[in-house]
């Protein structure tokens, strides 16, 4: 009971936090992902509240500047690599995980795996941060060719749908003649193991 209470302070104050530093517009995608990361854990048996406060926070760092993101991460000692240098945006899931845990003082490290891990992805993320990585990218005003079929499949298949996600992203920057984050191909490639081995097991 007394966990009941404390996650709903957190999600209030989660909440009141990312109001307070997003745009309208920001924060208006990060009620939506909220909404979905909550619809798809309860799909798949996990937390809802627990998803649903990684979900508020996880674009909290998203409107930080470049040079701001680089001191953040450089005082609390968050990995920078050459993806990162070149664009610090990336640092905005590591940046808000941080947020997270030293301003709201969030110990779940679950969640704030989530919150680090949804912009690239993380080879054997848990199914929390698969929640959030999808939600993510099939909120409502996400319109894309294959955003329905990506949605039908969140439903059934969290492995699945997070591997098609960061296929169409490597092929969405292919068509851009950008490169994808590494931290995205292993993730694609741990997936569609863990994926063929899972599928192993449920035809056994
Ligand atoms: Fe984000
Ligand atoms: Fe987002």
């Amino acid at each position: 009971m007394e966990d009941h209470a404390k996650i709903h302070t957190l999600l209030e104050e989660a909440d009141a936090f990312v109001r307070s530093r997003l745009s309208e517009k920001r924060y208006g995608h990060t009620l939506r992902v909220a909404a979905t990361a909550e619809e798809l854990a309860r799909a798949h048996g996990l937390d809802e509240d627990r998803a649903r406060l990684a979900a508020l926070l996880h674009d909290a760092a998203r409107e930080v500047g470049p040079d701001e993101f680089l001191r953040i991460a450089g005082g609390w000692g968050i990995p920078v690599g050459e993806h990162e240098w070149e664009s610090p945006k990336l640092l905005h899931g590591p940046v808000a995980a941080g947020l997270a845990e030293h301003e709201l003082g969030i110990e779940d490290e679950e969640v704030l795996e989530a919150i680090r891990a949804h912009t690239t992805g993380s080879p054997g993320m848990g199914p929390l941060s698969l929640v959030l990585y999808v939600a993510d990218k099939i909120e409502p005003a996400r319109d894309y060719p294959s955003v329905g079929r990506l949605r039908e499949l969140a439903r059934k298949d969290l492995h699945g749908v997070a591997a098609e996600a960061i296929r169409r992203a490597i092929a969405h920057n292919e068509g851009r003649g950008r490169d994808t984050h590494p931290s995205s191909l292993e993730t694609l490639e741990w997936l569609e193991a863990d994926h063929t081995a899972q599928s192993r097991i449920e035809q056994k």
